[in-house]
């Protein structure tokens, strides 16, 4: 006889993107060429300031516990940061810096969130929001769009109850590319305000928008910074998401320190040699942001001229990202399968539509290098030859 798991262990399901990476890297592994588009992560090298960061505190041979919610340095970098992006400054006690976007709003999500709380967030949303917020034994309210992939303000505004607890946006979104635009978020935020919710902005890809755009700053547009959570990191903007460095900065100092016990009593602090690349990159150059804008904005041009050229598919710009979100629904509307099909066949990772919240839909990555790009879609299209639409 096994002992029997936690209840919750069996209700929650494994992270589909992380599966797809892990698949992808065992197909590698075993010697297949598969060209991986299911990808998070942009190949970018690392920022130097954040490498020579790395090599001193190597050096130093004291690598040691630092305080939980994030070295003073760190902290003070990302006041700058936030002072710089949003136009508003904040205090110490105002940030806390996590292992990641991902444990920022996990902590979260412990600290505000009752069971029976519900956390209301747009369909297509990024796959680990559903299983986070039921980890924290809130419900998820999942907002789909009644057009296109874009939910509008009031559709956002309608799902929200006495039991609502937060709003969650990701702009721009993983998986479809779209930035909210400015009258969305002003009224959101607004919104949040007058009912006193939570309005969590997930800002990880805030700065890779392209053809000059620019995301909306919920900042400008609040008048009291007690419920705007603003969360960020630097797995995206540098090509860092080895560091496991993200943060929250919020200007509830409750909210913050309940979050901060949440990480103390679970991980202690973050990894002292992460930080310390952190603060590095943070303060650092930052042409190599815009260098990454200018690779992955051509990365995209790239991956919409090869997908023009297959049959019956649809897809939108992406505004922002590394993510095309795209209809492919005419081949085959259970986006699982044609995902297995496609790395079976094609040797492509991509990643199935349903674990976003739209099925029919396959997200391709364009962070992956330009030449993997053009021969993964053109893999693809081939493969898509082979199939009779369903
Ligand atoms: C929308 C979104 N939020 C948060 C994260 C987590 O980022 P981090 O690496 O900082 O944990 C990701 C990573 O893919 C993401 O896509």
């Amino acid at each position: 006889m096994s002992v029997l798991l936690s209840t919750r262990a069996q209700q929650i399901g494994d992270s589909p993107t992380l599966k797809i990476n892990a698949t992808a890297r065992a197909l590698k592994a075993a010697g297949k060429p598969v060209i991986h588009l299911g990808g998070g992560e942009p190949t970018y090298p690392a920022p130097q300031s954040a490498v020579d960061a790395i090599i001193q505190k190597a050096n130093s041979r004291r690598i040691k516990y630092i305080p939980s919610s994030g070295t003073p340095e760190l902290k003070q970098a990302i006041l700058n940061y936030t002072a710089t992006h949003y136009g508003h400054t904040f205090e110490p006690a105002h940030v806390l810096v996590s292992a990641g976007a991902k444990q920022a709003l996990f902590n979260f999500l412990l600290a505000a969130v009752n069971p029976g709380d519900e956390v209301v967030f747009p369909a297509p949303f990024w796959v680990s929001y559903p299983e986070m917020v039921k980890l924290a034994g809130g419900t998820p309210v999942i907002v789909k769009p009644t057009q296109g992939l874009r939910v509008n303000a009031d559709e956002i505004i309608k799902a929200v109850t006495p039991h609502t607890k937060a709003i969650l946006i990701n702009s721009p979104c993983n998986p479809a590319g779209h930035i909210f635009d400015e009258a969305f978020i002003q009224k959101i935020v607004q919104f949040a305000q007058e009912k006193q919710i939570f309005l969590v902005m997930d800002d990880i890809y805030h700065q890779l928008v392209y053809d000059g755009a620019k995301t909306p700053n919920p900042c400008a547009h609040a008048k009291d910074f007690s419920n705007l959570v603003l969360i960020n990191g630097v797995s995206k903007l540098y090509g860092l998401t080895g560091l496991r460095i993200g943060w929250t900065v919020c200007g509830n100092k409750e909210l913050i320190a309940a979050m901060g016990r949440m990480q103390a009593q679970s991980t202690s602090c973050n990894s002292d040699i992460s930080e310390a690349a952190a603060t590095a990159a943070l303060n650092g150059p930052q042409n190599c942001v815009d260098d990454l804008r200018a690779v992955l904005e051509d990365n995209r041009n790239t991956l919409l001229a090869e997908l023009a050229k297959i049959p019956h598919i649809h897809v939108e710009k992406p505004q922002g990202t590394f993510y095309s979100f795209v209809d492919f629904s005419y081949y085959n509307p259970d986006s699982n399968a044609l995902a297995a099909y496609l790395l079976d066949k094609a040797l492509v990772a991509v990643v199935p539509g349903k674990a976003f919240g739209a099925e029919g839909y396959l997200r391709v990555s364009f962070c992956a290098d330009k030449q993997a790009i053009v021969e993964g879609v053109q893999r693809i299209a081939a493969a898509l030859k082979d199939l009779k639409p369903q």
